[in-house]
């Protein structure tokens, strides 16, 4: 595979994550394509982060042609369907991805076997999990190989880990089985950190604190407790979790209305449910990917 400055990039799905992708690679020298279904998010994205636009599903083949790494951005019965089309021409039967295309597949639950089998042989299949914060560089990607030893496979993870590293805090390589915890922890994670900035608000409401100085205190916390951590090697959560807590003060008296509620096997459970969910969609997702195989090949 060429160097990530000639790499040619197709995103398919301009939704949260394609756009999140999108904006990730608007600061490398990456050649970009965008197809998504919507005329509006091709107007609203495509001319503003310099990539080339496709209307899916027409253009979507089109959007493939030449591409180094495709990115699937949908919905995962929208990526077995694509991945169908992708797979062979209607009218000759052969592959519409050229050999050797890295096909990443964002969809969560959705496993290797599955994409395997809906996409042609000739391509190289990974699984990512990204998360939203991407859309500015930050955040996490997570990828996955059938078999990451493989010459083919392990390019491939080298080639996307040093395309997207410069547009995640982190890009690691995982085992498949790993997936599911990845998915709950880290793909899902950035929802618990929102859905705790909303208690946040809630908390300074009720405290009295104008709507508007509760937003930059929340933001500020929440961001500079983020940077903080981050800015030591060692990831020293206990420590300076500590530093903030005075024996009997204000953060002590705060911090033992969670443990009385046991918040961290709260959210450990919570963790636990998405993990166990992903499971589950994956299994949903491997009995259609089935069903779609014995199906013959439609337009996506
Ligand atoms: N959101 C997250 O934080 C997150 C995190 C990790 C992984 N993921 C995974 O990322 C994938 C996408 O999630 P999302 O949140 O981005 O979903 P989304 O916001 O619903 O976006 C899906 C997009 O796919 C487009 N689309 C549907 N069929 C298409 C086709 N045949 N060709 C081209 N575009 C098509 C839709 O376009 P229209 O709007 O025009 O219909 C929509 O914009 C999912 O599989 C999810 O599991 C999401």
């Amino acid at each position: 595979m060429s160097s990530s400055d000639s790499l040619t990039v197709t995103i398919v799905g301009g939704g949260n994550m394609g756009t999140a992708v999108l904006r990730s690679l608007a600061s490398t020298k990456a050649n970009i394509r965008l197809a998504t279904r919507s005329q509006a998010t091709l107007d609203a994205y495509a001319a503003s982060h310099n990539a080339e636009p496709f209307q899916a599903p027409d253009a979507t083949h089109r959007a493939c042609v030449g591409a180094d790494i495709v990115v699937l951005a949908l919905k995962p019965a929208a990526i077995l369907a694509t991945a169908a089309f992708l797979a062979k021409d209607a009218a000759d039967g052969t592959p519409r991805l050229a050999d050797g295309t890295v096909v990443v597949s964002l969809a969560a639950g959705l496993s290797l076997a599955a994409l395997h089998g809906a996409l042609p042989p000739n391509v190289v299949v990974i699984r990512g999990m990204p998360s939203t914060p991407m859309a500015i560089g930050s955040g996490t990607l997570s990828l996955a190989a059938a078999d990451p030893a493989h010459k083919a496979s392990a390019d491939a993870l080298v080639a996307l880990t040093t395309l997207f590293e410069p547009a995640a805090d982190a890009v690691v390589t995982v085992p498949e089985d790993a997936m599911h915890a990845v998915t709950a922890l880290a793909g899902s994670g950035p929802a618990y950190i929102f859905a705790m900035a909303e208690a946040f608000l809630d908390a300074g409401s009720i405290l009295g604190l104008e709507p508007q100085l509760a937003r930059d205190l929340v933001r500020g916390t929440i961001v500079g407790a983020a940077s903080y951590l981050a800015s030591h090697d060692d990831f020293p959560a206990t420590r300076l979790r500590t530093e903030v807590t005075s024996p009997n003060g204000t953060t002590a008296a705060a911090l033992s209305v969670l443990d009385e509620r046991n918040w961290r096997a709260i959210l450990v459970d919570a963790i636990r449910a998405g993990a166990a969910r992903s499971v589950e969609m994956g299994k949903a997702l491997d009995d259609m990917a089935a069903a779609a195989a014995a199906e013959p090949s439609t337009d996506a």
